[in-house]
């Protein structure tokens, strides 16, 4: 049985897609949800069970204890998680827990990178900026994280087109229905590759 950690900092409806997709599949373990947000639609998302029945313990923590402890690595690391998946998380990972996971957290960009990508670049900026640009195309990124914003190796990425009338907002809609469609089975793949955790 692989675990598996979200982070979230917002709706959550990448998180809900997750959850749903390894729902009932008995080698995954979707064994925590944590969000650095305490008003965040995750948690509300989480415990209607994610729509599908499942019971996952959310965690809410605050600025010092992610960067200045290493209560939350330890935690992970208790749990003996396998992967950790950002799913809409918008704090840098600090570098203490990229070394703790070292291979094992992705995350998703709305954008392709290195296109739009680093500090600032997250969210509605993204799709703001892509329609500011006057960008014909745009998609998804799902990559390793590092200790910089957007930076680690891409695993996959998935494009859709912009029309020269596409708002910020519809742009946004494509890209959630590239995300749904391929974040699930990329997370699935990526936790059958990495290497069951040594408990200490
Ligand atoms: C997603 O579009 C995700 O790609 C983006 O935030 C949204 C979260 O939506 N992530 C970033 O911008 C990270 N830099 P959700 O909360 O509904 O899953």
């Amino acid at each position: 049985m692989k675990k598996l950690a979200i982070f979230a900092s917002g709706s959550g409806s990448n998180a809900q897609q997750i959850a749903q997709y390894v729902a009932g599949n008995q080698n995954i373990d979707l064994c925590m949800i944590l969000t650095n947000n305490p008003n965040a639609g995750v948690i509300d998302r989480t415990r209607r069970g994610f729509d599908c029945g499942v019971n996952v313990p959310v965690l809410v923590f605050d600025r010092p204890t992610f960067y200045q402890t290493d209560r939350i690595s330890q935690l992970l690391e208790r749990q003996e998680v396998d992967l950790i998946v950002l799913a809409g998380f918008m704090w840098l990972v600090p570098p203490a827990l990229v070394k703790a996971f070292p291979g094992q957290i992705i995350n998703i960009h709305p954008a392709l990178l290195p296109k739009f990508g680093g500090k600032g670049m997250y969210g509605h900026h993204v799709h703001e900026a892509v329609v500011a640009a006057g960008e014909t195309e745009t998609g998804i990124t799902i990559h390793f994280v590092n200790e910089h914003y957007d930076e680690g190796a891409i695993i996959f990425q998935a494009t859709c087109p912009v029309s020269p009338i596409d708002t910020p907002d519809d742009v946004a809609e494509k890209i959630h229905a590239l995300e749904y469609t391929h974040y699930p089975r990329v997370v699935v793949e990526v936790l059958d590759r990495v290497p069951m955790r040594i408990p200490y």
